[in-house]
């Protein structure tokens, strides 16, 4: 990735910062997650194992219902970080397209390096949103 914006090397180093506050006993694959909304608030989150599996929350929807919680629906960026850069699950794309396609997401890895910049749209093409629900 040619060029990383200052802006955008800042979330990804907020994110990264959050890696010890991930609870990770059972997988040890700690996810940190920094969102920033228009208002330019930014939300941190790790993921949150459980012994009991599914309970397991991931770190990207920790950042998105701490900032809804707080009553911020309009996002701009979410960076997203993993010691090996992964991709973010399926849940958490569908999370974030609730909130709009347009949110873009920065995956980097635990060095803080930008691997790639995508929407939620090219993330999750087809998504069912609020507009699905629609009767007309
Ligand atoms: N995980 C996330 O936090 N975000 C993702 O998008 C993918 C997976 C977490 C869940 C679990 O704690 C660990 O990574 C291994 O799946």
């Amino acid at each position: 990735m040619a060029q990383i914006s200052e802006d955008y090397k800042q979330l990804i180093e907020l994110a990264n910062e959050a890696r010890r506050r991930a609870y990770v006993p059972h997988s040890h694959y700690p996810v940190r997650a920094a969102l920033r909304t228009k208002s330019g608030r930014v939300y941190t989150g790790v993921n949150i194992e459980n012994a009991a599996y599914p309970t397991t929350i991931c770190a990207e929807r920790v950042a998105v219902f701490k900032a809804v919680s707080e009553g911020e629906r309009e996002f701009e960026v979410l960076a997203l970080v993993t010691d090996n850069g992964g991709s973010p699950c399926g849940a958490c794309r569908q999370a974030l397209a609730e909130f709009g396609l347009d949110t873009v997401v920065l995956i980097a890895d635990g060095k803080g390096k930008l691997l790639q910049v995508m929407t939620v749209d090219e993330l999750l093409p087809g998504a069912f949103t609020p507009k699905d629900l629609q009767k007309d």
